[in-house]
């Protein structure tokens, strides 16, 4: 049975005190919660506070992005090791808005999987179509591309814990959620191609989260699909009583 793993990306919002005060209010609401892995995603300037918060507690640490490199001449940039220094479990990488904002290809995403399951970090893998290519019916082209470009290389020994998160880039921050059924859709073709990579034993293991305007009022609806293992969550992260809604979800 998979775990559910709920994740909020904070994205850049939150100064250190907001999100300390933040994950205070969000760990006593949720600290009877066991069923569900709950992880939050903070920016880089407040996952050290928010890290001394969620200790002892049940809440994970996720970073939001960072560089292949464990160290170098990147200036601006985080390493695996930095954010595994700071008590970070999983970080997440391709990003829609990394992809679209930053330039991140699928090369990069995957030089960045490999570089965080060496370091001990696992990836959120983030993969999902715009309008204009679902408008085209080409939702299942791309989002095996994307599936297969960020999974290659990697050996099925070191699949385990990885997470993928289906994120349409039109539900993105838009209140425009894919029907649970056609999320759902979506997942279990990320699934069989997880399946074609390694094995169906490890497609069948891992999670693989819904993320695009999940609300406490939708949420239920697209966990009680059979392959929907959780969320990630931006806007309605921001607000403990409504990320804590969707984990009790
Ligand atoms: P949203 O963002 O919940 O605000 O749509 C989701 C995400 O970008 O991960």
């Amino acid at each position: 049975m998979r775990k559910r793993i709920v994740a909020g990306n904070w994205k850049m919002h939150k100064t250190v005190d907001e999100a300390t005060a933040l994950v205070n209010d969000l760990k006593s609401r949720v600290k009877d919660v066991s069923h569900v892995e709950i992880v939050v995603c903070p920016a880089f300037t407040a996952l050290s506070a928010v890290a001394d918060a969620i200790q002892g507690s049940n809440i994970r640490l996720a970073a939001q992005n960072m560089h292949w490199e464990n160290e170098g001449a990147y200036t601006g940039e985080v390493s695996p090791v930095m954010l595994k220094d700071l008590g970070c479990t999983y970080v997440i990488l391709g990003h829609s808005e990394r992809r679209a904002y930053f330039g991140e290809t699928d090369e990069i995403v995957n030089k960045k999987v490999k570089a965080a399951l060496a370091g001990g970090l696992l990836p959120i893998i983030c993969v999902g179509e715009t309008l204009e290519v679902r408008e085209e019916g080409k939702t299942e082209e791309v989002v095996t591309r994307q599936t297969k470009g960020a999974l290659d290389g990697i050996d099925a020994a070191q699949a385990e814990g990885i997470v993928i998160a289906y994120e349409p880039v039109w539900a993105i921050g838009t209140g425009r959620t894919a029907s649970a059924e056609e999320a759902n859709r979506v997942i279990r073709i990320i699934r069989s191609v997880v399946a074609e990579i390694f094995d169906p034993k490890i497609a069948h293991e891992m999670r693989i989260q819904y993320g695009g305007s999940v609300k406490p009022n939708n949420a239920g609806e697209l966990f009680s699909q059979s392959d929907i293992d959780g969320a990630l969550v931006g806007g309605a992260s921001l607000s403990a009583s409504d990320f804590a809604a969707i984990v009790k979800a």
